[in-house]
């Protein structure tokens, strides 16, 4: 085998479909707090929460400064998903955090931060992830820097 030949038979085996690998993406629709609408084109498996951040559009508080929180279990990412076409189904751990939440339970050995009340639609946006174009998601609240640093001095 001639060194192109190996070249291009490495070149296969580390790249089956030959580089032609192309991102996909999706369509959701975030309905905001001002009664706006914000159709947003996001990567497969993105969740809510990278897709809104990657749009400029912060839905969560979070522990890291907007994005998400070290553990999914925060809670600050709620969201009410009008429809959930496209998104993939609640795991266990988003679930158990809806539960912590609706039982009150503690995070991180604080109270938990009051939210809107949890509804049978509420997911969490760094837990739901995009697999597909069609879901509508109501955010309840958008924060800023501001609000995610608090009142200095
Ligand atoms: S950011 Fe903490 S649960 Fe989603």
């Amino acid at each position: 085998m001639t060194p192109f030949g190996i070249r291009k038979k490495l070149k296969s085996l580390l790249n089956p479909d030959g580089g032609r690998s192309e991102i996909v993406r999706h369509t959701i629709t975030l309905l905001l707090p001002d009664g706006s609408e914000k159709v947003l084109t996001t990567e497969e498996h993105y969740s809510i929460l990278m897709a809104a951040d990657a749009n400029g559009i912060t839905i969560s508080t979070g522990r890291r400064a907007g994005g998400t929180c070290p553990d999914g279990h925060c809670g600050l990412c709620r969201l009410e998903v009008l429809d959930q076409t496209g998104l993939s189904a609640m795991k266990s751990g988003e679930k158990d955090s809806l539960e912590d939440h609706a039982a009150g339970r503690p995070h991180e050995g604080r109270p938990r931060e009051p939210g809107p009340p949890l509804t049978p639609n509420t997911r969490l946006g760094c837990h739901a992830k995009v697999l597909g174009s069609g879901a509508r998601i109501q955010v309840p609240a958008l924060f800023t820097m501001e609000d995610i640093k608090g009142a200095e001095g």
